[in-house]
Formats: structure tokens, C-alpha cells, sequence
């Protein structure tokens, strides 16, 4: 008699061996061993090409103004037409410079909420919102755009938007019964240069697309151990959890030069993490022996590789690596037969080109290419500020759908897409690296051709 520990086993390297043949199932064996379904079959009304009702002026509540909260505020308060009716953070000395910012800039003083971690529920009940936009740590961001979207709000997450499987699909479904977008906030994807890429593959100067790659790169080692901002939360992620944590930054913008729910999809994905070493060995150097933090035991892997093949066959692979000395890198690279772009720095390579089989630059290519995006509001951008002016485009694109009644760039089947690497990743790593299904959050509806900010 097998035992059903035993069965799931069998169950498990069955599928490890018979590989694609594996993947073809709609479940798959989770880190805890248990059989996950990951195509629930709710029929809900699809939010693909819903476009926002017109709004004349934009009515926003903020939760969460830590580091990242707090600059975007920033951002939106620099955007015509947005009014800052409130704002939530478990720190009242935060509400309180949120809410200084907003008088500054000319708006009345906004309600503040600071009674403790559920005071956020207050602010959603609220029925003078348009939009929520959420900027706290990874693990309260579902429970906020989940009150946000049942109280009939607009939402923005930053990002990921979800941490696991069923929080990515409760976003889907929360968001289609009450028809109000969750979006979340991939500022990379409103990058000068990656918005300059995206008309470049759109013309076709690299030919037909056919793999790219992206990564989130970034030596946090010194921030992860601070006592105050992500050092309170974000190094705990390393504790339990074993896969690429921050998949979207690098995945946001190749998923958009290559269509991604917008006429090709994610299909599946394997994942594989190096050793963790690297904040053991930063904290050793650091750390006093006798800190709490020396008793903490990390399951990450410093480097995680992922692969990801779409359903027409191209290739997408995306790093993540915040535990060793790295300077930052996103890589941003798309390929196809006809030339190749990567980024950091930004280079370009175009068969036949009269410089010979070497990368150049992008500035021959700024005239035909730049985004309208850029050309309009690139100063402004470039004088808001936030990660070289991408915070603030992002923010004046989804303010001006909201205004014109436009579709948005991304909605949350994107939000559910680019966050769920980071679970699947962590069960590809529990089953030796073994291929993992993604679900399609848009019910079949990624076959329809769409446009990524006009393009
Ligand atoms: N898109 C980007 O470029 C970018 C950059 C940095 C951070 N982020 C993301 O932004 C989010 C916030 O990161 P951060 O750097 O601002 O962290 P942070 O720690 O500086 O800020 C988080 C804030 O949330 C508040 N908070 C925590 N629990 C709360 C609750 N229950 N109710 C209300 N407020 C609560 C904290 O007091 C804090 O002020 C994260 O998801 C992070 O991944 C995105």
C-alpha cells in the first residue's frame, strides 16, 4: 500500500521525468506537497480592454508611505488633475509628511489613517476614491488590493503585486466581479530607453523576436539588515522562501517587447538557485556577534536563474540576485534575426550595419524612435524625479487613461503574469528544477492583440 505522501512522491518524479508531457496538467505539486489547481474554473467576465470611465480629475488615496510610497506621492502630486484625498500609514509621523506634501502642493490637507495595521480598511470604505495605490511590504499588498477592489476602487499595487499562486488568481477574480482594474505600478516598463526598445521591436528593426532576458540585480545587502525602511521586512522574504522573489522589473518590459497577454503568453518555467551565502557572509563582516540577526537562517539562493518559455516557443530568462556585490543590472535584453539590444549599458546590434559586428548606441536611433511619451513629457519627468523620471511618466500614462477614458497599459491579468514567477519559481526549485505550468490568468484571452502605452 502506498502511503499519500508516498503517492505524491511517485506523482512528483513522474512528472520531473516525463517532462513537457508533465506540465500539460492544470496542477502541480506544491513546496508543502500538496496538489495545487492552477486553473480554477471561475467564468467570470474578462477585464482585457476595459477601458477607465472618464474621470475630470482623479481622486487618490496612498497606503503606505515609507520610502517608496513616499515618492510616488511625490510623482502624482506633480500630475495635473490629481487630487490626494487620504492617506494610510502604520507610522503617524509618515501620514503626517504625506499629508504635508500634499499642502504643499497647493491641495486641502488630506484624512490620515494611522490606527494600527487594519486602519487601511477605513481608508478603502471610502467613497470619494478613484484610485488606491499601495506601497507596503510584500505581505500586506493582497489584503490591501483585495478591500481596495471589494470596495469598488480603481487599485494599484507597487510590486509584486502577489506572493502566491492563489493570491494572483484572487486578484483576477476580485478584479473581474467587480470590474475595477488592478494594475500594478512596473515602473521599469515606462523607462525612456525601454519604451524606445518597444517601438524598436514594434517596427520590427530587430526582426522576428526570439528570447529575452531580464534580471533584478541589485547588491541590498547593506539595506536588508537595517533597522528602519526594507531592512524591517524584506530580508525575512529570504528566510522560508527559495526562488526569484522580485521577478517583475526585469520581466515587465521583455513580456511587452514580446506581447506577452497581448498575443503570446508565458507557458512554463524552470528555475534553479545557486547556494545561500551571501548575506551569512555580509552579516559576519557587519554584524556584531551578539546581534539578534546573526541567529537567522537564510533558504534563498543568491543567484536564482529562471527560464521561461512563451506558448510561441520564444525563451525569456530572468535573474535575481540582491545578496552579492553586483552593480545594478537589469540586463533588459531582447534578440531576434534581425539584431540584438541589451541594456546596462544600452547597446544595440543590427545585422549589416555599416559599423561592423560591433554594439553602438542609442543615439542614432532617438530621432525615429523615442517615445511620445518622452518627447512630451520627458523634462517634467526628468525634473519629478524617481528612478530617472520612469516614476513619474508611469504615473502621468495611468492619470491620463483615467482622464480620457482609455484602456489602461496593464491590468491585472499583467499584475497576476509578472508576479507569479515568484511561486512558481520556489516550486520548480522544491522539485529539483522541474518544469512548472503557468496558469493563464486571462482565461484564453491573451490571443488578442493589444497596445502597451500606444504602442
Ligand atoms: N517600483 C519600484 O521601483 C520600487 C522601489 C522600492 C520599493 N518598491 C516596492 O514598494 C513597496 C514598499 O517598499 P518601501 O521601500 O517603500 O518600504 P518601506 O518599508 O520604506 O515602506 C513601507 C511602508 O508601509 C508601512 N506599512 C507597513 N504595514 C502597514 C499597514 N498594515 N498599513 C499601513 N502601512 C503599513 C510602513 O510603516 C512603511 O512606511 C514594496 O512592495 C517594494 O517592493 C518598489
Amino acid at each position: 500500500m502506498m502511503t499519500r505522501r508516498g503517492l505524491l512522491k511517485t506523482a512528483a518524479i513522474t512528472g520531473a521525468v516525463t517532462g513537457l508531457g508533465a506540465i500539460a496538467s492544470s496542477t502541480v505539486l506544491n513546496a508543502e506537497g500538496k496538489w495545487e489547481i492552477l486553473e480554477p474554473a471561475t467564468t467570470n467576465q474578462t477585464m482585457v480592454g476595459v477601458p477607465f470611465e472618464r474621470h475630470e480629475k482623479v481622486r487618490l488615496g496612498v497606503i503606505g508611505v515609507g520610502g517608496r510610497g513616499t515618492g510616488v506621492l511625490g510623482n502624482f502630486l506633480a500630475v495635473p488633475g490629481v487630487e490626494v484625498k487620504a492617506v494610510c500609514d502604520v507610522v503617524p509621523a509618515r501620514t503626517a509628511r504625506a499629508a504635508k506634501m500634499v499642502e504643499k502642493a497647493g491641495q486641502p490637507r488630506p484624512t490620515e489613517y494611522h490606527a494600527g495595521d487594519h486602519d487601511y480598511e477605513n481608508l478603502c470604505k471610502r467613497d470619494d476614491l478613484d484610485l488606491i495605490y499601495i506601497a507596503t511590504p510584500w505581505i500586506w499588498h493582497i489584503r490591501m488590493a483585495l478591500s481596495s477592489l471589494e470596495n469598488g476602487h480603481h487599485t494599484a499595487t507597487e510590486v509584486p503585486s502577489a506572493r502566491t499562486i492563489e493570491d494572483c488568481w484572487a486578484i483576477v477574480n476580485v478584479s473581474e466581479k467587480h470590474r475595477k482594474h488592478c494594475m500594478m505600478f512596473e515602473n521599469c516598463c515606462y523607462g525612456q530607453t525601454e519604451l524606445m526598445v518597444l517601438r524598436m521591436c514594434k517596427a520590427g528593426l530587430l526582426g522576428e523576436l526570439t528570447h529575452g532576458s531580464g534580471a533584478y540585480n541589485h547588491d541590498l545587502r547593506a539595506l536588508l539588515f537595517e533597522d528602519e525602511g526594507e531592512g524591517l521586512w524584506r530580508r525575512f522574504e529570504h528566510l522560508d522562501r527559495n526562488g526569484n522573489l522580485y521577478p517583475t522589473h526585469g520581466l515587465g518590459p521583455v513580456a511587452n517587447y514580446l506581447d506577452c497577454n497581448r498575443g503570446d503568453r508565458f507557458d512554463y518555467m524552470v528555475s534553479m538557485s545557486s547556494q545561500s551565502v551571501g548575506l551569512q557572509s555580509w552579516r559576519a563582516a557587519n554584524l556584531k556577534p551578539t546581534d539578534p540577526k546573526m541567529k537567522e537562517v537564510y533558504h534563498c539562493g543568491d543567484q536564482n536563474n529562471s527560464l521561461i518559455k512563451t506558448a510561441k516557443g520564444r525563451l525569456i530568462t530572468v535573474e535575481h540576485n540582491v545578496s552579492e556585490p553586483h552593480p545594478y543590472d537589469r540586463i533588459n535584453l531582447i534578440a531576434g534575426t534581425k539584431g540584438i539590444f541589451r541594456d546596462y549599458p544600452a547597446r544595440l546590434y543590427i545585422d549589416g550595419q555599416k559599423e561592423g559586428e560591433q554594439f553602438v548606441g542609442l543615439d542614432a536611433y532617438k530621432a525615429d524612435f523615442e517615445h511620445p511619451l518622452w518627447s512630451a513629457q520627458g523634462d517634467r519627468a526628468r525634473k519629478s524625479g524617481g528612478h530617472g523620471g520612469m516614476d513619474y511618466i508611469m504615473c502621468w500614462r495611468v492619470i491620463q487613461c483615467m482622464h480620457e477614458g482609455l484602456e489602461p497599459d496593464f491590468d491585472v491579468y499583467d499584475s497576476a503574469a509578472w508576479s507569479v514567477p515568484a511561486p512558481l519559481s520556489e516550486i520548480s526549485i522544491a522539485k529539483g528544477s522541474a518544469p512548472v505550468k503557468f496558469p493563464d490568468f486571462t482565461r484564453g484571452n491573451w490571443h488578442k492583440p493589444r497596445q502597451f502605452a500606444g504602442v
